[in-house]
Protein backbone atom coordinates (compact mmCIF):
# COMPACT_ATOMS: atom_id res chain seq x y z
CA UNK A 1 0.00 0.00 0.00
CA UNK A 2 1.06 3.35 -0.58
CA UNK A 3 2.53 6.09 2.09
CA UNK A 4 -0.29 8.26 3.21
CA UNK A 5 0.68 11.86 4.08
CA UNK A 6 -0.06 13.61 6.96
CA UNK A 7 0.74 17.56 6.36
CA UNK A 8 1.59 20.83 9.38
CA UNK A 9 0.87 17.90 11.94
CA UNK A 10 0.41 19.01 15.25
CA UNK A 11 2.58 18.07 18.16
CA UNK A 12 2.24 18.57 22.14
CA UNK A 13 4.66 18.29 24.88
CA UNK A 14 5.34 14.84 23.83
CA UNK A 15 6.94 14.67 20.56
CA UNK A 16 4.37 12.13 18.93
CA UNK A 17 1.77 13.16 16.39
CA UNK A 18 -1.91 11.56 16.66
CA UNK A 19 -2.97 9.95 12.82
CA UNK A 20 -6.34 8.70 11.96
CA UNK A 21 -6.20 5.57 9.64
CA UNK A 22 -8.90 3.55 7.98
CA UNK A 23 -10.91 4.77 11.20
CA UNK A 24 -8.01 3.87 13.99
CA UNK A 25 -5.56 6.25 16.21
CA UNK A 26 -2.30 5.59 16.14
CA UNK A 27 1.01 7.98 17.78
CA UNK A 28 3.39 8.68 15.08
CA UNK A 29 7.37 9.19 17.14
CA UNK A 30 9.83 11.83 16.70
CA UNK A 31 7.81 14.20 14.80
CA UNK A 32 8.16 18.18 15.27
CA UNK A 33 4.58 20.72 15.54
CA UNK A 34 4.52 21.67 12.17
CA UNK A 35 5.92 19.15 9.73
CA UNK A 36 4.70 17.29 6.81
CA UNK A 37 5.61 13.66 7.22
CA UNK A 38 4.72 10.40 5.03
CA UNK A 39 3.76 7.20 7.07
CA UNK A 40 4.90 3.80 5.72
CA UNK A 41 1.21 1.93 6.18
CA UNK A 42 2.26 -1.95 5.55
CA UNK A 43 3.84 -2.94 8.83
CA UNK A 44 1.78 -4.13 12.02
CA UNK A 45 2.01 -0.82 13.53
CA UNK A 46 2.16 2.67 11.34
CA UNK A 47 5.44 4.14 11.51
CA UNK A 48 7.49 7.86 10.01
CA UNK A 49 8.96 6.62 6.94
CA UNK A 50 10.15 10.50 6.10
CA UNK A 51 10.02 14.30 7.25
CA UNK A 52 8.85 15.51 3.62
CA UNK A 53 8.49 19.08 5.22
CA UNK A 54 11.18 19.31 8.05
CA UNK A 55 10.62 21.81 11.27
CA UNK A 56 13.79 24.43 11.47
CA UNK A 57 14.43 22.55 15.08
CA UNK A 58 15.34 19.44 13.47
CA UNK A 59 18.47 18.05 13.85
CA UNK A 60 20.20 15.04 13.02
CA UNK A 61 20.63 11.76 15.57
CA UNK A 62 21.55 8.16 15.46
CA UNK A 63 18.35 6.17 16.75
CA UNK A 64 20.61 3.39 18.16
CA UNK A 65 22.87 5.99 20.14
CA UNK A 66 19.57 7.75 21.81
CA UNK A 67 17.80 5.53 24.09
CA UNK A 68 15.78 7.04 26.64
CA UNK A 69 16.27 10.43 24.51
CA UNK A 70 12.42 11.25 23.39
CA UNK A 71 13.95 14.95 22.47
CA UNK A 72 16.73 14.06 19.88
CA UNK A 73 15.32 14.84 16.98
CA UNK A 74 15.01 18.37 18.26
CA UNK A 75 18.00 21.35 19.17
CA UNK A 76 17.93 21.79 23.12
CA UNK A 77 17.18 25.38 23.00
CA UNK A 78 13.49 24.52 21.40
CA UNK A 79 13.80 21.46 23.86
CA UNK A 80 13.97 24.29 26.49
CA UNK A 81 11.29 26.39 24.96
CA UNK A 82 8.87 23.42 24.88
CA UNK A 83 9.64 22.51 28.49
CA UNK A 84 8.71 26.17 29.45
CA UNK A 85 5.84 26.32 27.99
CA UNK A 86 4.59 22.99 29.02
CA UNK A 87 5.08 24.51 32.38
CA UNK A 88 3.66 27.39 31.99
CA UNK A 89 0.39 25.65 30.66
CA UNK A 90 0.16 22.83 33.09
CA UNK A 91 0.26 25.77 36.47
CA UNK A 92 -1.63 27.93 34.53
CA UNK A 93 -3.84 29.90 37.31
CA UNK A 94 -1.82 29.40 40.06
CA UNK A 95 -1.14 32.99 39.67
CA UNK A 96 2.70 33.22 40.34
CA UNK A 97 4.73 35.79 40.67
CA UNK A 98 7.01 34.85 37.95
CA UNK A 99 6.41 33.46 33.97
CA UNK A 100 8.36 29.90 34.67
CA UNK A 101 11.69 29.86 33.24
CA UNK A 102 13.39 26.92 33.04
CA UNK A 103 17.22 26.64 33.79
CA UNK A 104 19.31 24.45 31.11
CA UNK A 105 22.45 22.76 31.50
CA UNK A 106 25.98 23.85 30.19
CA UNK A 107 26.25 20.03 29.30
CA UNK A 108 22.93 18.60 27.63
CA UNK A 109 24.48 15.42 26.76
CA UNK A 110 26.36 12.49 28.12
CA UNK A 111 25.21 13.82 31.49
CA UNK A 112 24.25 11.17 33.47
CA UNK A 113 27.00 9.82 36.22
CA UNK A 114 24.98 6.53 37.10
CA UNK A 115 24.21 4.44 34.22
CA UNK A 116 22.44 0.73 34.38
CA UNK A 117 22.56 -1.78 31.06
CA UNK A 118 20.87 -5.36 31.14
CA UNK A 119 22.84 -7.56 29.13
CA UNK A 120 21.64 -10.03 26.59
CA UNK A 121 23.28 -12.66 23.76
CA UNK A 122 22.50 -11.37 20.59
CA UNK A 123 21.51 -13.32 17.49
CA UNK A 124 25.12 -14.34 16.81
CA UNK A 125 25.50 -15.02 20.41
CA UNK A 126 27.69 -11.67 20.99
CA UNK A 127 27.01 -10.35 24.49
CA UNK A 128 25.80 -6.93 24.25
CA UNK A 129 23.95 -4.73 26.70
CA UNK A 130 21.90 -2.21 26.22
CA UNK A 131 18.66 0.05 28.11
CA UNK A 132 15.56 -1.69 28.31
CA UNK A 133 13.14 -0.19 25.77
CA UNK A 134 10.54 1.78 27.37
CA UNK A 135 7.92 0.22 29.82
CA UNK A 136 8.96 -3.13 28.45
CA UNK A 137 11.60 -6.12 29.05
CA UNK A 138 13.41 -5.48 25.44
CA UNK A 139 16.63 -4.75 25.63
CA UNK A 140 17.71 -2.09 22.89
CA UNK A 141 21.68 -1.63 22.47
CA UNK A 142 23.18 1.08 24.06
CA UNK A 143 27.05 1.37 22.59
CA UNK A 144 27.25 5.10 22.65
CA UNK A 145 24.57 6.01 24.06
CA UNK A 146 24.05 10.11 24.28
CA UNK A 147 22.73 11.17 27.83
CA UNK A 148 25.13 8.48 30.23
CA UNK A 149 28.82 9.36 30.43
CA UNK A 150 31.40 9.05 27.95
CA UNK A 151 33.69 7.14 30.62
CA UNK A 152 30.64 4.70 31.11
CA UNK A 153 30.23 4.28 26.86
CA UNK A 154 33.73 3.29 26.84
CA UNK A 155 33.56 0.94 30.29
CA UNK A 156 30.82 -1.14 29.11
CA UNK A 157 32.19 -1.45 25.38
CA UNK A 158 35.23 -3.09 26.66
CA UNK A 159 33.66 -5.12 29.28
CA UNK A 160 31.44 -6.59 26.15
CA UNK A 161 34.20 -7.63 24.19
CA UNK A 162 35.95 -8.77 27.83
CA UNK A 163 33.25 -11.08 28.72
CA UNK A 164 32.71 -12.65 25.12
CA UNK A 165 36.66 -13.56 25.28
CA UNK A 166 35.49 -15.37 28.64
CA UNK A 167 32.17 -16.78 27.47
CA UNK A 168 30.83 -15.50 31.27
CA UNK A 169 26.88 -17.15 31.23
CA UNK A 170 24.49 -14.61 30.08
CA UNK A 171 21.22 -14.64 32.45
CA UNK A 172 18.08 -15.69 30.75
CA UNK A 173 15.00 -13.50 32.03
CA UNK A 174 12.04 -16.36 30.85
CA UNK A 175 14.11 -19.25 32.21
CA UNK A 176 16.04 -17.64 35.10
CA UNK A 177 19.41 -19.62 33.97
CA UNK A 178 22.66 -17.79 33.05
CA UNK A 179 24.89 -15.55 35.52
CA UNK A 180 25.28 -12.15 34.75
CA UNK A 181 22.20 -9.79 34.81
CA UNK A 182 23.29 -5.89 34.42
CA UNK A 183 26.38 -3.89 35.01
CA UNK A 184 25.92 -0.60 36.92
CA UNK A 185 28.54 2.34 36.80
CA UNK A 186 28.66 5.47 38.59
CA UNK A 187 30.97 8.14 37.62
CA UNK A 188 32.26 10.97 40.08
CA UNK A 189 32.27 14.11 37.30
CA UNK A 190 34.53 16.26 39.98
CA UNK A 191 36.20 13.39 41.70
CA UNK A 192 36.99 11.08 38.90
CA UNK A 193 36.09 7.86 40.80
CA UNK A 194 34.91 5.64 39.20
CA UNK A 195 32.93 2.44 39.90
CA UNK A 196 31.73 -0.76 38.29
CA UNK A 197 29.08 -3.11 39.96
CA UNK A 198 28.26 -6.80 37.86
CA UNK A 199 24.94 -7.70 38.98
CA UNK A 200 25.12 -11.27 39.02
CA UNK A 201 22.30 -13.93 39.56
CA UNK A 202 23.59 -15.59 42.79
CA UNK A 203 27.08 -15.36 44.49
CA UNK A 204 28.41 -17.51 41.67
CA UNK A 205 30.23 -15.39 39.01
CA UNK A 206 32.24 -18.03 36.98
CA UNK A 207 34.98 -16.43 35.11
CA UNK A 208 35.24 -13.51 37.48
CA UNK A 209 39.01 -13.60 38.20
CA UNK A 210 39.67 -13.28 34.12
CA UNK A 211 37.35 -10.61 33.77
CA UNK A 212 38.63 -8.74 36.85
CA UNK A 213 41.74 -8.86 35.75
CA UNK A 214 41.44 -7.78 32.08
CA UNK A 215 39.42 -4.29 33.64
CA UNK A 216 42.48 -3.33 35.60
CA UNK A 217 44.79 -3.71 32.81
CA UNK A 218 42.73 -1.74 30.03
CA UNK A 219 43.66 1.12 33.48
CA UNK A 220 40.58 2.82 32.39
CA UNK A 221 40.48 4.67 35.38
CA UNK A 222 37.55 2.33 37.55
CA UNK A 223 38.49 2.91 41.42
CA UNK A 224 36.23 0.17 42.41
CA UNK A 225 34.92 -2.79 41.68
CA UNK A 226 31.48 -4.57 43.55
CA UNK A 227 29.62 -7.83 42.31
CA UNK A 228 26.32 -7.26 43.85
CA UNK A 229 24.08 -10.39 44.03
CA UNK A 230 20.04 -10.48 42.87
CA UNK A 231 18.20 -13.18 42.56
CA UNK A 232 14.68 -11.83 42.87
CA UNK A 233 12.41 -12.31 39.40
CA UNK A 234 11.87 -8.89 38.84
CA UNK A 235 13.06 -6.23 36.45
CA UNK A 236 14.44 -4.40 40.38
CA UNK A 237 18.51 -4.40 39.66
CA UNK A 238 20.41 -4.54 42.45
CA UNK A 239 20.38 -7.44 44.85
CA UNK A 240 20.47 -7.12 49.09
CA UNK A 241 24.04 -8.52 49.43
CA UNK A 242 27.41 -7.38 47.66
CA UNK A 243 31.01 -8.14 47.86
CA UNK A 244 33.88 -5.68 47.04
CA UNK A 245 36.28 -7.35 44.73
CA UNK A 246 38.60 -4.27 43.89
CA UNK A 247 39.00 -0.94 45.92
CA UNK A 248 37.05 0.47 48.73
CA UNK A 249 33.23 -0.47 47.43
CA UNK A 250 32.11 3.23 47.11
CA UNK A 251 33.08 6.37 45.58
CA UNK A 252 33.20 9.98 46.45
CA UNK A 253 32.21 12.95 44.77
CA UNK A 254 32.14 17.22 45.51
CA UNK A 255 29.48 19.12 44.90
CA UNK A 256 29.38 22.58 45.57
CA UNK A 257 32.79 22.06 48.04
CA UNK A 258 30.91 19.87 49.99
CA UNK A 259 32.28 15.50 49.83
CA UNK A 260 29.72 12.72 49.71
CA UNK A 261 30.32 9.32 49.81
CA UNK A 262 28.10 7.24 47.13
CA UNK A 263 27.71 3.67 47.68
CA UNK A 264 25.81 1.14 44.78
CA UNK A 265 22.85 1.43 46.45
CA UNK A 266 22.43 5.01 47.24
CA UNK A 267 20.25 7.16 45.48
CA UNK A 268 22.17 10.47 44.18
CA UNK A 269 20.89 13.11 41.74
CA UNK A 270 21.89 11.54 37.98
CA UNK A 271 22.89 14.67 36.87
CA UNK A 272 25.52 16.44 38.89
CA UNK A 273 25.54 19.99 37.01
CA UNK A 274 21.18 19.72 37.78
CA UNK A 275 22.12 18.78 41.53
CA UNK A 276 24.11 21.74 42.19
CA UNK A 277 22.17 24.01 40.50
CA UNK A 278 18.69 22.64 42.25
CA UNK A 279 20.24 23.10 45.59
CA UNK A 280 21.80 26.28 44.64
CA UNK A 281 18.14 27.72 43.69
CA UNK A 282 16.10 26.09 46.37
CA UNK A 283 18.95 27.18 49.61
CA UNK A 284 18.78 30.44 47.82
CA UNK A 285 14.64 30.77 47.03
CA UNK A 286 14.68 29.65 51.11
CA UNK A 287 16.84 32.50 52.30
CA UNK A 288 17.73 30.95 55.74
CA UNK A 289 18.81 32.99 58.68
CA UNK A 290 20.89 31.85 61.53
CA UNK A 291 18.21 30.96 63.29
CA UNK A 292 15.89 28.95 61.25
CA UNK A 293 15.15 25.38 62.26
CA UNK A 294 14.77 23.57 58.80
CA UNK A 295 13.74 20.79 58.17
CA UNK A 296 14.66 18.62 55.11
CA UNK A 297 12.26 16.28 54.48
CA UNK A 298 13.29 13.01 51.80
CA UNK A 299 16.77 14.34 52.51
CA UNK A 300 18.22 10.74 50.85
CA UNK A 301 21.77 10.87 51.74
CA UNK A 302 21.71 14.04 53.25
CA UNK A 303 23.14 16.43 50.23
CA UNK A 304 20.33 19.78 50.97
CA UNK A 305 20.71 19.30 54.47
CA UNK A 306 24.37 19.70 54.29
CA UNK A 307 24.15 22.67 52.00
CA UNK A 308 21.40 24.52 54.17
CA UNK A 309 23.73 23.62 57.20
CA UNK A 310 25.92 26.75 56.44
CA UNK A 311 22.59 28.81 56.88
CA UNK A 312 20.35 27.84 59.49
CA UNK A 313 20.82 27.24 63.58
CA UNK A 314 19.70 23.21 62.82
CA UNK A 315 18.38 20.79 59.76
CA UNK A 316 16.78 17.72 60.35
CA UNK A 317 16.81 15.60 57.69
CA UNK A 318 14.40 12.49 57.38
CA UNK A 319 14.05 9.24 55.43
CA UNK A 320 12.93 6.48 55.06
CA UNK A 321 16.24 4.63 53.28
CA UNK A 322 18.14 2.78 56.18
CA UNK A 323 21.25 2.80 53.73
CA UNK A 324 20.64 6.57 52.78
CA UNK A 325 20.67 7.65 56.55
CA UNK A 326 23.54 5.34 57.12
CA UNK A 327 25.15 7.36 54.23
CA UNK A 328 23.74 11.08 55.15
CA UNK A 329 25.56 10.41 59.02
CA UNK A 330 29.00 9.29 57.38
CA UNK A 331 28.61 12.70 55.02
CA UNK A 332 28.23 15.14 58.15
CA UNK A 333 30.60 13.40 59.54
CA UNK A 334 33.30 14.21 56.51
CA UNK A 335 32.06 17.74 55.94
CA UNK A 336 32.59 18.53 59.64
CA UNK A 337 29.16 19.68 59.91
CA UNK A 338 27.27 19.77 63.75
CA UNK A 339 24.23 21.27 63.27
CA UNK A 340 22.39 18.62 61.55
CA UNK A 341 20.63 15.71 62.59
CA UNK A 342 19.52 12.36 59.94
CA UNK A 343 16.27 10.87 61.58
CA UNK A 344 15.13 7.22 59.83
CA UNK A 345 11.22 8.11 59.18
CA UNK A 346 8.61 8.12 56.76
CA UNK A 347 8.81 11.95 56.59
CA UNK A 348 4.70 12.58 57.36
CA UNK A 349 4.99 10.23 60.62
CA UNK A 350 8.16 12.57 61.46
CA UNK A 351 6.76 15.95 60.35
CA UNK A 352 3.58 14.79 62.26
CA UNK A 353 4.99 14.31 65.65
CA UNK A 354 6.61 17.24 65.19
CA UNK A 355 3.11 18.99 64.95
CA UNK A 356 1.72 17.47 67.97
CA UNK A 357 4.46 18.57 69.77
CA UNK A 358 4.16 21.53 68.93
CA UNK A 359 7.80 22.26 67.95
CA UNK A 360 8.96 25.24 66.27
CA UNK A 361 9.98 25.12 62.69
CA UNK A 362 10.58 27.78 60.54
CA UNK A 363 11.05 26.27 56.72
CA UNK A 364 10.36 22.80 55.04
CA UNK A 365 12.78 22.13 52.03
CA UNK A 366 11.25 18.82 50.73
CA UNK A 367 12.02 16.93 47.43
CA UNK A 368 9.69 13.53 47.14
CA UNK A 369 10.17 10.60 44.84
CA UNK A 370 8.04 10.98 41.42
CA UNK A 371 5.19 10.63 43.63
CA UNK A 372 4.95 13.47 45.19
CA UNK A 373 3.66 14.21 49.03
CA UNK A 374 0.80 13.20 51.24
CA UNK A 375 -2.15 15.53 52.49
CA UNK A 376 -1.33 14.64 56.13
CA UNK A 377 2.35 15.57 55.32
CA UNK A 378 1.05 19.13 53.81
CA UNK A 379 -1.68 19.66 56.96
CA UNK A 380 1.12 19.40 59.63
CA UNK A 381 3.18 21.61 57.94
CA UNK A 382 -0.04 24.24 58.43
CA UNK A 383 -0.18 22.96 62.21
CA UNK A 384 3.11 23.77 63.01
CA UNK A 385 2.67 27.49 61.21
CA UNK A 386 6.13 26.85 59.20
CA UNK A 387 6.82 30.49 57.06
CA UNK A 388 7.93 28.98 54.10
CA UNK A 389 8.15 26.02 52.34
CA UNK A 390 10.70 24.94 48.86
CA UNK A 391 9.05 21.98 47.28
CA UNK A 392 11.63 20.52 44.80
CA UNK A 393 10.09 18.12 42.71
CA UNK A 394 10.76 15.58 39.66
CA UNK A 395 7.05 15.07 38.84
CA UNK A 396 5.02 18.31 37.75
CA UNK A 397 1.75 16.34 37.94
CA UNK A 398 2.31 15.53 41.35
CA UNK A 399 3.52 18.91 41.77
CA UNK A 400 0.55 20.57 40.85
CA UNK A 401 -1.76 18.02 43.15
CA UNK A 402 -0.10 18.88 46.19
CA UNK A 403 0.03 22.77 45.41
CA UNK A 404 -3.49 22.60 45.30
CA UNK A 405 -3.78 20.73 49.16
CA UNK A 406 -0.89 23.89 49.85
CA UNK A 407 -3.39 26.41 49.08
CA UNK A 408 -6.54 25.19 50.31
CA UNK A 409 -4.42 25.44 53.62
CA UNK A 410 -3.62 28.88 53.15
CA UNK A 411 -0.42 28.88 51.73
CA UNK A 412 0.56 31.04 48.71
CA UNK A 413 2.32 29.46 45.67
CA UNK A 414 5.09 32.26 45.26
CA UNK A 415 7.34 31.09 42.14
CA UNK A 416 8.20 27.93 40.02
CA UNK A 417 11.15 27.65 37.86
CA UNK A 418 12.12 24.94 36.21
CA UNK A 419 15.61 22.81 35.94
CA UNK A 420 16.65 20.48 33.16
CA UNK A 421 18.09 18.01 34.98
CA UNK A 422 17.49 15.41 32.30
CA UNK A 423 18.08 17.31 29.11
CA UNK A 424 17.08 15.16 25.82
CA UNK A 425 14.13 13.17 27.88
CA UNK A 426 10.49 14.58 28.41
CA UNK A 427 11.12 14.70 32.41
CA UNK A 428 11.82 17.84 34.37
CA UNK A 429 12.61 18.98 37.80
CA UNK A 430 10.82 22.20 39.81
CA UNK A 431 11.69 24.21 42.36
CA UNK A 432 8.56 26.05 43.77
CA UNK A 433 8.67 28.76 46.64
CA UNK A 434 5.44 29.03 48.90
CA UNK A 435 4.80 31.03 51.94
CA UNK A 436 2.70 31.22 54.67
CA UNK A 437 -0.51 33.69 54.15
CA UNK A 438 -0.11 35.77 57.10
CA UNK A 439 1.28 34.12 59.88
CA UNK A 440 0.88 36.29 62.41
CA UNK A 441 -2.91 36.69 61.93
CA UNK A 442 -3.54 33.28 61.29
CA UNK A 443 -5.10 31.16 64.16
CA UNK A 444 -3.66 27.45 63.67
CA UNK A 445 -5.95 26.42 66.38
CA UNK A 446 -8.57 26.03 63.66
CA UNK A 447 -6.05 22.80 62.03
CA UNK A 448 -7.55 20.67 64.77
CA UNK A 449 -5.30 17.69 66.00
CA UNK A 450 -7.53 15.29 63.66
CA UNK A 451 -6.03 16.66 60.80
CA UNK A 452 -2.90 15.06 62.16
CA UNK A 453 -2.81 11.29 61.42
CA UNK A 454 0.15 8.55 62.17
CA UNK A 455 1.37 6.11 59.84
CA UNK A 456 0.87 2.66 61.52
CA UNK A 457 4.55 0.92 61.80
CA UNK A 458 3.41 -2.05 59.74
CA UNK A 459 2.97 0.44 57.11
CA UNK A 460 5.95 1.89 56.86
CA UNK A 461 7.69 -1.07 56.90
CA UNK A 462 5.48 -1.86 53.66
CA UNK A 463 6.23 1.55 52.37
CA UNK A 464 10.12 0.61 52.71
CA UNK A 465 9.67 -2.31 51.13
CA UNK A 466 7.38 -0.96 47.95
CA UNK A 467 9.77 2.31 48.23
CA UNK A 468 13.10 -0.09 47.21
CA UNK A 469 10.84 -1.52 44.72
CA UNK A 470 10.30 1.17 43.01
CA UNK A 471 13.85 3.17 43.19
CA UNK A 472 15.76 -0.38 41.80
CA UNK A 473 13.08 -0.79 38.96
CA UNK A 474 14.15 -0.01 35.71
CA UNK A 475 10.49 -0.75 34.10
CA UNK A 476 9.14 2.53 35.55
CA UNK A 477 5.58 3.39 35.02
CA UNK A 478 4.74 5.81 31.92
CA UNK A 479 5.52 9.08 32.10
CA UNK A 480 2.21 11.38 31.70
C1 LIG B 1 13.93 12.46 44.92
S1 LIG B 1 14.82 11.70 46.21
C2 LIG B 1 15.57 13.10 46.95
C3 LIG B 1 16.74 12.80 47.80
C4 LIG B 1 17.61 13.99 48.17
N1 LIG B 1 16.85 15.15 48.53
C5 LIG B 1 18.62 14.29 47.08
O1 LIG B 1 18.52 15.36 46.47
O2 LIG B 1 19.50 13.47 46.83
C6 LIG B 1 13.51 11.24 47.29
C7 LIG B 1 13.93 10.54 48.55
O3 LIG B 1 12.76 10.29 49.34
C8 LIG B 1 12.93 9.08 50.03
N2 LIG B 1 11.58 8.65 50.46
C9 LIG B 1 10.64 8.02 49.74
N3 LIG B 1 9.51 7.86 50.47
C10 LIG B 1 9.74 8.42 51.67
C11 LIG B 1 8.96 8.58 52.84
N4 LIG B 1 7.70 8.13 52.89
N5 LIG B 1 9.49 9.21 53.89
C12 LIG B 1 10.78 9.68 53.84
N6 LIG B 1 11.59 9.55 52.76
C13 LIG B 1 11.07 8.93 51.69
C14 LIG B 1 13.63 8.19 49.01
O4 LIG B 1 14.30 7.13 49.62
C15 LIG B 1 14.60 9.18 48.35
O5 LIG B 1 15.85 9.18 49.00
Amino acid sequence: MKDLIFENIKVGYVPDTEVVINNKKYLIHNVIDGETISVDINSKYPTLKEVLKKSEHRIDYKPEECGGASFMHIDYPYELKLKEEHLNDLFKGFRLDNKITVIGMDKPYNYRNKTTMTYKLSKTKRIVCGLYEDYTHNVITANNNILQCEKANVISNEINKILTKHKISIYDEKTRSGVLRHILIRYGFNSNELMVVFITNGEMFPGRGNVINDLKKLNLGITTIVQNYNTRDTSIVLGDKERVLFGPGYIYEYVNNYKFKISPKSFFQVNTEGMEKIYNLAISSANIDKNDIVIDAYCGVGTISIFASKYAKHVYGVELNRDAIGDANINKKINNINNVTFICDDATNFITKLAKNREHIDIVIMDPTRDGSTKAFINAIKYLNVKKVIYVSCNPETLKRDLYQFIENDYIVKNITGVDQFPRSLHLECVCYLEAKDIKKENTKKYNENKLRYIPKADIEMMREDLYERTNNKNQKKFR
